[in-house]
């Protein structure tokens, strides 16, 4: 379509925008035909020269400029490569990351919008804190911890519930310039003490017992058995303790501190501390297919900007907006999603600590309804378990509040789209299906509302300042044009990339920069369709993606065969329908031993007890033999087949033993 020149130049004229300025508001709730209809045609119309402009550094400039307050102004916007790993944007500038999402919003007349709403554990629990408020216990956790002896640099380790505490902890290490890494509190004390150990963190923020869904969940007891172990013990010095409830507590002189009693005798002013662009903001350990989990590694500048224009630009975040992530802080989401991408934005952001079933599946309408929600944002695998339950229940709510519906963690299907889109939004809100990771720190292709049509299951493309490359995954050459497949790269640095793996820079080439060089590599497959529309296929490597839980399969089965009935494991995904992918596991087991159900149970409970809840095995296959190639590699695909219920395994002529293939099968089956 071609839109006349003249018209365009008339709007731009009219409406002041250049090339690169956020655009204003593009969806709304009334029907089309009107002035914010045709402003999104137009969009529509300039997004591809808007994201050409986007991929130049000088928009990130002109971003940071405009969007940010700098202590000391950079004069270089990025410098280094993929090639040379060394990517760095406005290196010499300086700024503080909580001074920008709390700070600047106060000093601008803004110290009595509301900066948070807690909605606890029971519904309609709610609690509201204005920015003045939010700032002024953020310098008094701070000031706890200076009085502690926390120090700029030091890494702080946070295992805590979905309260307020938990962003304004975050908020209160970026305020003196410590590194926080947040460990999700559903981890293992085993995963706890090898996340303080990696990271030699000297402080632990816990509370007493986290709150979810009625349950209380003993968060202090499992710090103190991760701190028993030797690895972290030799670090930990201090542990921080809020109080969640009035439920009593194993507390250690002399180590734990009740943070609730030290923090009200702390002033609630504290100088936010002049950070370097390029300093460690957070570390957030992920698994990846091999090997311990990952501290990925992002810094202050480069990181605070892309999360506040993707919160702006993927959501069209407005100021008076009610904006709700229901995802949890110990996970990327959370940090970008939850605190840094809406406060930065000066915007109102929602805690929200309970399970979207309690006390009924109701729980997410009830609670748009009742706080007027306009942006909504959660993960597939949640809207297919609320589908089961059928319309009746979100029928129950007003949601008309609703104007954009966020998904991210995997690919949306069409059924859960549609779902979403025409109960959940009513046929008007606008789905947003979000593809990104961990490491690229936050979204990376997105339908942008008002502007893209959305297609059900496609993340569309690269969004602002995001140039999108499909490769041959054998020779690397780039597949241009549309209607292609294979690996999705990254061609040119963001400013919300990862900078490192902590204390191993060398894995951080070796994964993400040096497969394709040149690029930075995902780790996922993908489609460009007819259409030029990007279809994220899923991790060509091996990694599940359970419950929008990534989940390396080396790590489940190296909690396996820690067991001592366990000769040999190997675990893969498989299609689930309710999860998207389930997590199976083949166990050949030391001899002698017979897989009963009491076995399978025990081996269920060595996975969770090793990781965590969430990655607890959908199934445990006895196998007596695993099927391998001659040269001694375990055939993953044909594994994945059989644990997905497939008949057709393709050649199996190229295995050392196919016989115990139909074993496998049948064992499956019981
Ligand atoms: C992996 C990243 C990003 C926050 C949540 C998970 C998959 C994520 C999508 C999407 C298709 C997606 C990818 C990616 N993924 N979002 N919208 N469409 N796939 O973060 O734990 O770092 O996992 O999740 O496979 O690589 P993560």
């Amino acid at each position: 379509m071609h839109f006349p020149q003249a018209l365009l130049h008339l709007f731009l004229t009219l409406t002041g925008s250049r090339a690169f300025t956020v655009p204003a508001r593009v969806t709304q709730n009334a029907p089309a035909c009107n002035a914010a209809a045709i402003r999104s045609a137009l969009k529509a119309i300039t997004w591809d020269s808007d994201h050409a402009e986007s991929l130049k550094p000088e928009y990130w400039a002109d971003l940071a400029q405009t969007n940010l307050d700098w202590f000391k102004d950079f004069s270089v916007t990025t410098s280094g490569s993929f090639e040379t790993g060394d990517v760095k944007w406005f290196e010499d500038g300086q700024l503080n990351a909580c001074y920008n999402a709390l700070d600047r919003h106060v000093l601008n007349g803004k110290g009595d919008k509301v900066a948070i709403i807690y909605e606890a554990d029971e519904a309609g629990d709610v609690t509201k804190y204005t920015y003045s408020q939010t700032l002024a216990r953020v310098s008094q956790i701070a000031n706890m911890m200076k009085s502690e002896g926390v120090k700029k640099g030091d890494v702080v380790t946070v295992y805590m519930p979905m309260t307020p505490d938990v962003i304004l902890t975050m908020l209160a290490c970026a305020r003196i310039g410590a590194v926080h890494s947040v460990v999700f509190a559903g981890f293992s004390e085993d995963a706890i003490a090898d996340r303080i150990a990696a990271a030699e963190s000297k402080f632990v923020f816990t509370t007493n017992v986290g709150l979810r869904g009625g349950r209380s969940i003993p968060l202090k007891k499992t710090v103190d058995n991760a701190i028993e172990k030797d690895r972290a013990k030799k670090f930990v010095e201090k542990v921080f303790l809020f109080k969640r409830t009035e439920e009593e507590v194993n507390f250690v002189e002399g180590r734990d501190i009740w943070a609730d009693d030290l923090l009200a005798k702390q002033s609630t002013t504290c100088e936010a501390e002049v950070m370097n662009a390029e300093d460690p903001l957070f570390i957030l350990y992920t698994s990846g297919s091999t090997g311990s989990p990952k501290g990925i590694l992002h810094t202050t500048g480069g990181f605070s900007l892309y999360a506040m224009h993707t919160t702006k630009t993927s959501f069209d975040l407005q100021e008076d907006d009610i904006y709700a992530c229901v995802a949890d802080a110990g996970w990327i989401t959370g940090h970008t999603y939850i605190c840094y991408g809406p406060l930065l934005n000066g915007a109102t952001t929602t805690v929200f600590e309970s399970t979207p079933l309690y006390p009924d599946e109701g729980r997410y309408w009830d609670m748009v309804e009742r706080l007027k929600i306009n942006v909504f944002y959660t993960a597939p695998t949640a809207i297919r378990s609320l589908m089961r339950f059928g319309d009746e229940s979100p029928k129950k709510y007003d949601l008309s509040s609703l104007r954009v519906l966020g998904s991210v963690g995997e690919p949306i299907n069409p059924a859960a789209w549609d779902w979403y889109h025409n109960v959940i939004g009513g046929g008007r809100a606008t789905v947003v299906d979000t593809y990104w990771q961990t490491e690229t720190g936050g979204h990376v292709a997105c339908n942008l509302p008002g502007i893209h049509d959305p297609k059900a299951g496609s993340c569309r493309g690269g969004t602002y300042g995001i140039d999108i490359g499909i490769l041959d995954p054998q020779t690397g050459q780039e597949k241009v044009g549309n209607d292609v497949d294979g690996v999705l790269v990254i061609k040119k640095p963001w400013p919300g990339m990862a900078r490192t793996v902590l204390g191993d820079h060398e894995r951080f080439m070796t994964t993400y920069l040096q497969p394709y060089p040149g690029n930075y590599f995902a780790g996922d497959g993908a489609r460009r369709d007819e259409d030029g529309y990007i279809w994220v296929t899923g991790r060509v490597d091996d990694v599940i993606n359970s419950s929008g839980h990534r989940i390396g399969t080396a790590e489940v089965e190296s909690a396996l065969v820690a067991d001592s009935s366990v000769a040999q494991a190997a675990v893969v995904g498989f299609p689930h329908d309710i999860k998207g992918e389930g997590i199976a596991c083949y166990v050949t087991l030391n001899n002698g031993l017979e897989m009963t159900d009491d076995m399978k149970k025990s081996l269920k409970m060595a996975v969770r007890s090793s990781i965590g809840p969430f990655a607890t095995p959908d199934l445990i296959i006895n196998a007596p033999a695993l099927p391998m190639t001659r040269s001694g590699k375990i055939m993953r695909r044909i594994l994945r087949k059989i644990a997905g219920g497939e008949n057709e395994f393709g050649d199996t002529s190229t295995l050392a033993d196919p016989s115990c293939v139909p074993v496998l099968v049948e064992n499956a089956r019981s």
